[in-house]
C-alpha cells in the first residue's frame, strides 16, 4: 500500500501543485493560512511538517518561524519542494522519511504539521501517536484534512464533482486519472470530526483536542495538544 501511495504521489509530483490550484479553485491556501493562525507559531517554535510533498504548508508556516523540517516518504515530491525552497530562498530543510517512524528524537518539536497526508498513511494510530511522541509537553499538532459536508445536498453536489470531474482534470493536466480517482476517494471515506477525534484519542493521550469546518464540510482542522 505504501508502495502504491509513493509511486502515485511520485507519478504525480511535477503537476501536484497546479492541480491543486485548479481542483480547490485555490481555496487549499486559505485553509493552509487558517491551519497555521491556529496553533500560532511564534519564531522560536521549532515545527515539522509530516507528509510534505511539495512544500506548500511548510512554507506558509515560514511566515512565522524559520526552524522548520518537511519530510515526505516520496523522493519526487521533495524534489519539487526543494526547488521551490531554492526559489524562495526558504531554510526550510526537507528531508526524506517515513510518518510512521520519524528520525527524532522524544520531545524534540513545538509544533507538527500534517497537511492532507493523514488519510494516505498506512496506518493512521501509528502516525498520530508518531506526532505525540516528537512534540514536547504543550506542543501541538495541527493535522488538516478533507472530510465530508454535513449538508445533504451540499455533500450530493460535491460527491458528483469529485466522483466525475476531479478524474476528468486530473486526466486532462497531469495524465492520472487513477491519482484523481484515488484521491477523492479516499477524502469520501475518511473519518471526520468526532470519529476522527475518537481515533487520536485511542492513538494518544493528548490533553486538548478541538476541531475546526472548512467550506461546508469539505476539510476539518483539528488541533491536538499535548
Ligand atoms: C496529498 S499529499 C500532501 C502534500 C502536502 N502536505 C500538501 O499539503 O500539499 C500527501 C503526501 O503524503 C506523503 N506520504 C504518504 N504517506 C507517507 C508516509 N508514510 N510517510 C511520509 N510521507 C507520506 C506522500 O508522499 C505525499 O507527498
Amino acid at each position: 500500500m505504501s508502495q502504491f501511495v509513493q509511486n502515485m504521489f511520485a507519478s504525480i509530483s511535477k503537476k501536484y501543485d497546479l492541480l491543486n490550484d485548479i481542483l480547490s479553485f485555490g481555496i487549499h491556501k486559505k485553509w493552509r493560512r487558517k491551519s497555521v493562525q491556529l496553533v500560532s507559531p511564534n519564531s522560536n517554535s521549532r515545527l515539522l511538517d509530516i507528509a510534505c510533498g511539495t512544500g506548500d504548508f511548510a512554507f506558509e508556516f515560514e511566515r512565522y518561524t524559520s526552524n522548520i523540517v518537511g519530510i515526505d516518504f516520496c523522493e519526487e515530491m521533495l524534489e519539487i519542494a526543494r526547488q521551490k525552497a531554492n526559489k524562495r530562498n526558504s531554510r526550510v530543510q526537507f528531508i526524506q522519511g517515513d510518518a510512521l517512524n520519524l528520525p527524532f528524537e522524544d520531545a524534540s518539536f513545538d509544533i507538527v504539521s500534517i497537511g492532507f497526508g493523514i488519510r494516505n498513511v498506512d496506518d493512521v494510530n501509528k502516525s498520530i501517536s508518531e506526532m505525540y511522541r516528537i512534540l514536547k509537553p504543550g506542543g501541538k499538532a495541527v493535522i488538516l484534512e478533507f472530510g465530508q459536508p454535513k449538508n445533504s445536498l451540499f455533500r450530493f453536489v460535491y460527491n458528483i464533482y469529485s466522483k466525475y470531474i476531479m478524474p476528468f482534470i486530473g486526466n486532462i493536466f497531469a495524465r492520472s486519472k487513477e491519482a484523481y480517482t484515488y484521491l477523492p476517494t479516499t477524502a469520501g471515506a475518511f473519518p471526520c470530526r468526532n470519529d476522527f477525534l475518537d481515533i487520536a484519542r485511542k492513538s494518544a493521550n493528548f490533553n486538548n483536542m478541538e476541531y475546526y469546518t472548512l467550506t461546508f464540510g469539505i476539510a476539518y482542522i483539528y488541533i491536538l495538544e499535548k
